[in-house]
């Protein structure tokens, strides 16, 4: 079976005032069919621009994308795949189930009981006749993910599905993209919440600048944990001497917190502690979270690269570029 999506060397650049920028550079995903994949990366990584690629809206500078076995943008494949945006804009003036009827009618579809059955799915049924302009972000979310699901599609994207929701609503939007798994629908999700990723996906690829710096199975990726140690009564002196590549070290009214691998033993950092006269407080292991991995990852590539996070030298000087076509 082929891959739900493949990108080989994909490309877009922009010009802009200072030259020309590759916002999408090189890029290599492989998704597998009926799995939940991670999108992740820093804001201005290129995951929306990767995703308008993908559907089709804007063309690739070069190299190839593919969805369900076609090349992006297939007339035949729109009809299987679905699109929830990171900003989704809808006539506030309607109710929620005109607006399914609306998106309805663009594929085609008239059949109410249909538009209603989805949204009592998501849990809108008592609030369909309410104007959106009443809905919470999190309703408006919920009206977008019912939308996304009038096609039946195979193959759903959804950029920022959780972003700015509450911890039930986080909770309740998770539960459903799980479903749509279980239906056999391919998911991709584009998101900074990297707690509902860490608990949904099964693969993640995490972007840098528009280039993968991390892909993989997460139970692959998440091998390797930390030990935490805490004393008290340290010195300056002591927690300088802790400090390496590998160890994090904090160090607050004498309180030290020594971060290192699980591959590290715990004992040596212990014995240098106890040695200077500090008093051990706790050791504790910790396994790796997906927000270590991100931070490693994304970190690790912007000292290669000379980049401090979060800059986004030569990448958006706040003005629209020109598209640079092949
Ligand atoms: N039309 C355009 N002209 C010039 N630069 C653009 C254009 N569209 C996007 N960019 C730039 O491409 C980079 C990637 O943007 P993109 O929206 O893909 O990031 P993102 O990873 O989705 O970020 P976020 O997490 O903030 O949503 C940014 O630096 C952005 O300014
Ligand atoms: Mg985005």
């Amino acid at each position: 079976m082929s891959l739900a999506i493949e990108t080989k060397d994909l490309v877009k650049s922009y010009k802009s005032k200072s030259g020309t920028i590759n916002v999408v550079d090189k890029l290599n995903l492989q998704v597998e069919p009926g799995e939940i994949f991670g999108f992740l990366g820093p804001n201005g990584a290129g995951k929306t621009t990767t995703i308008k690629i993908l559907l089709g809206v804007i063309y690739q500078t070069s190299g190839d994308a593919y969805v369900l076995g076609k090349e992006a943008g297939d007339i035949e494949i729109h009809k299987q795949i679905s699109y929830l945006p990171e900003k989704p804009y809808y006539y506030e003036h309607m109710t929620g189930f005109e607006i399914m009827q609306f998106y309805a009618s663009l594929f085609g579809i008239h059949d109410k009981d249909k538009c209603k059955s989805l949204l009592d799915r998501v849990n809108l049924g008592n609030d369909m006749n309410r104007p959106i302009s009443q809905y919470s972000k999190g309703m408006q979310q919920r009206v977008g993910l019912a939308q996304s699901l009038l096609n039946d599609p195979q193959l759903l994207f959804l950029d920022e599905p959780t972003g700015g929701l509450d911890p039930i609503a986080h909770i309740e939007i998770r539960d459903l993209i799980l479903q749509f798994r279980d239906e056999g629908k391919t998911v991709f999700i584009s998101s900074h919440e990297l707690s509902d990723v860490e608990r949904i996906c099964d693969r993640v690829a995490i972007i840098n600048k528009g280039e993968v710096v991390a892909q993989g199975r997460l139970e692959e990726l998440l091998v390797g944990g930390r030990i935490e140690i805490t004393a008290n009564n340290c010195t300056d002196a002591t927690a300088s001497s802790l400090r390496d590549d590998d160890t994090l070290v904090s160090m607050n009214h004498g309180r030290v917190i020594v971060d290192i691998p699980d591959s590290h033993s715990p004992n040596e950092v212990v014995k240098t502690i106890q040695g200077a006269g500090g008093e051990i407080v706790s050791v504790i292991p910790r396994r790796k979270r997906l927000e270590d991995l991100f931070l490693e990852a994304v970190t690790v590539d912007n000292r290669a690269k000379g980049r401090t996070i979060g800059t986004m030298t030569g990448k958006d000087d706040g003005t629209e570029a020109d598209e640079v076509t092949a």
